[in-house]
């Protein structure tokens, strides 16, 4: 049944939401607009028209490279005010995107997560240290603030040699505000009212801003002055002041190296959270899939109390992995991606779509295509399964984006999140003593607002 707001254009719904924008988490009202509406549908907002879908017919098409590319939709325009011209909001032509990721490619292959191991361990130590305090006194922790303190201390120590600290004090590093308050500025702009006065919402915006870029002009200034980081390893700062690209041996300009900075800050650590935060919901929520887990890290690390990860035992905790594959399925910790048309085209063979034209992918509603079986919704990371993985069409998954502008750092997120996820289950009995009911929250990211556990230390008998 169509309500009175829509109307049908080229065979699909318009969906006029300008009285009804949800800016508590946005994503939410697209996955009940796929549900309600079907696959593919446009959305108006104050008269500005986008197509948005989530079938994967239709996503396979989209991720095509020849027909399509990734566009800029209105919200990374907006994240653009504050990131510039940084990996991920740079536009396809823009010579430094080329650039940046021809100098930072190598620096996030598999085998570079070698160099970032040590400091991925050393992080989860100090989550540890303060998640035992907890333990010991009883006191509940809260799971998305603690993910985002050490993904955050993770980020900065292994892309920057640079602490943040954030386990240090009772409050979080004033850089993970000021980034929140930007990313939420980026949101509700979208849902911006013709007429309204926004002039202070934007000075508080741009006051912010400046304070990111002064964060990153001392983490830049300690390395200039300090020399290469501890171990003296070569890590994303020093390849982005040093290396220098073949076709004319210069390396990345001053103002372009600020962007990538910011740039990985907030996307090495917002995304790694969220989703590190959604897998222990999980877990919480579903004993047996925590005990296979369990059954996985003690067969690694067994009684030992407190376990020295290798490299190596993160790529054994293949279980762990599919609970991580699984939990992105479900919860995309970045929900969406807008692809372009190179040429005038028509998408599925029946959606007019000109040069340039914009396609929203809804991902969380593609993660729950028929293709995913009858009861998408059910948390089961059996679906991670080699055998299962391999029988599945590559487009029916897509977390880390598409093409050659998907995520750069996904092994750098999935070798973190496993070797912590493993840490947490060896060490902790998750107790849900509040009986949580999923909040998802979005600063364009989502996370489960609100998560709080308290933690039992494991015993060996448990
Ligand atoms: C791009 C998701 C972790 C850095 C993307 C995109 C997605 C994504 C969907 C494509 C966006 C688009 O098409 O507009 C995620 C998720 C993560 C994660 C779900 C964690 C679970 C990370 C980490 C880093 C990172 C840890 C850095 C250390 C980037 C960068 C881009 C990107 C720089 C832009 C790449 C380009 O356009 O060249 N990510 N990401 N991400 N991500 Fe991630």
């Amino acid at each position: 049944v169509v309500p009175p707001h829509t109307e049908i254009r080229d065979g699909l719904p318009v969906v006029d939401l300008s009285a009804a924008l949800r800016t508590g988490a946005p994503v939410l009202g697209a996955m009940e607009r796929v549900r309600r509406f079907g696959p593919a549908f446009y959305q108006r907002v104050h008269g500005q028209e986008q197509l948005f879908v989530a079938g994967l017919d239709l996503v396979t098409e989209l991720a095509d490279e020849q027909r399509f590319a990734k566009s800029l939709g209105p919200a990374l325009l907006n994240v653009r005010e504050f990131a510039g011209d940084g990996l991920f909001t740079a536009f396809n032509d823009e010579p430094n995107w080329a650039r940046a990721h021809d100098l930072l490619m190598p620096a996030f292959a598999l085998g570079s997560m070698h160099t970032y191991h040590p400091v991925m361990v050393r992080v989860a130590r100090r989550l540890i240290d303060a998640w035992d305090r907890h333990a010991a006194a009883g006191t509940p922790v809260d799971v998305p603030e603690d993910m985002t303190r050490m993904t955050l201390d993770t980020i900065g120590l292994a892309g920057f040699g640079f602490d943040f600290g954030s386990f240090r004090g009772e409050r979080q590093h004033p850089f993970v505000g000021a980034m929140v308050r930007c990313l939420t500025w980026a949101m509700k702009r979208l849902a911006r009212r013709p007429g309204v006065d926004y002039g202070e919402v934007d000075e508080a915006f741009r006051a912010d801003a400046g304070y990111l870029t002064s964060v990153v002009d001392e983490v830049i200034a300690a390395r200039t002055a300090g020399g290469a980081p501890d171990g003296g390893v070569e890590d994303l700062l020093g390849l982005m002041l040093r290396a220098v690209h073949p076709s004319d041996g210069k390396p990345l300009d001053a103002r372009n190296i600020r962007n990538q900075v910011i740039t990985f800050l907030i996307a090495g650590h917002e995304t790694t959270s969220g989703t590190l935060a959604f897998a222990l919901y999980f877990l919480a929520k579903h004993p047996e899939v925590l005990h296979r887990v369990r059954r996985e890290v003690d067969e690694l690390w067994g009684d030992v109390v407190d376990p020295e990860p290798t490299y190596e035992d993160v790529g054994r905790l293949r279980y762990t992995r599919q609970v991580l594959g699984e939990t992105l399925r479900l919860w995309p910790a970045a929900p969406a991606f807008v692809r372009q048309a190179r040429e005038d085209t028509l998408l599925g063979g029946r959606i007019p779509l000109r040069a340039g034209q914009p396609a929203g992918v809804i991902i969380p509603m593609l993660h729950r295509d028929p293709v995913w079986g009858d009861n998408p919704d059910l948390f089961d990371p059996a679906r991670f399964a080699p055998e299962a993985e391999s029988a599945r069409s590559p487009h029916a998954y897509k977390p880390f984006g598409t093409g050659e502008r998907a995520c750069i750092g996904r092994q750098f997120a999935l070798h973190e999140a496993t070797l912590l996820l493993g840490l947490l289950a060896h060490r902790y009995r998750l107790i849900d003593h509040d009986q949580y009911e999923l909040n998802v929250r979005q600063t364009l990211t989502i996370k489960p607002d609100g998560l709080t556990l308290t933690l039992i230390r494991r015993t060996s008998a448990d």
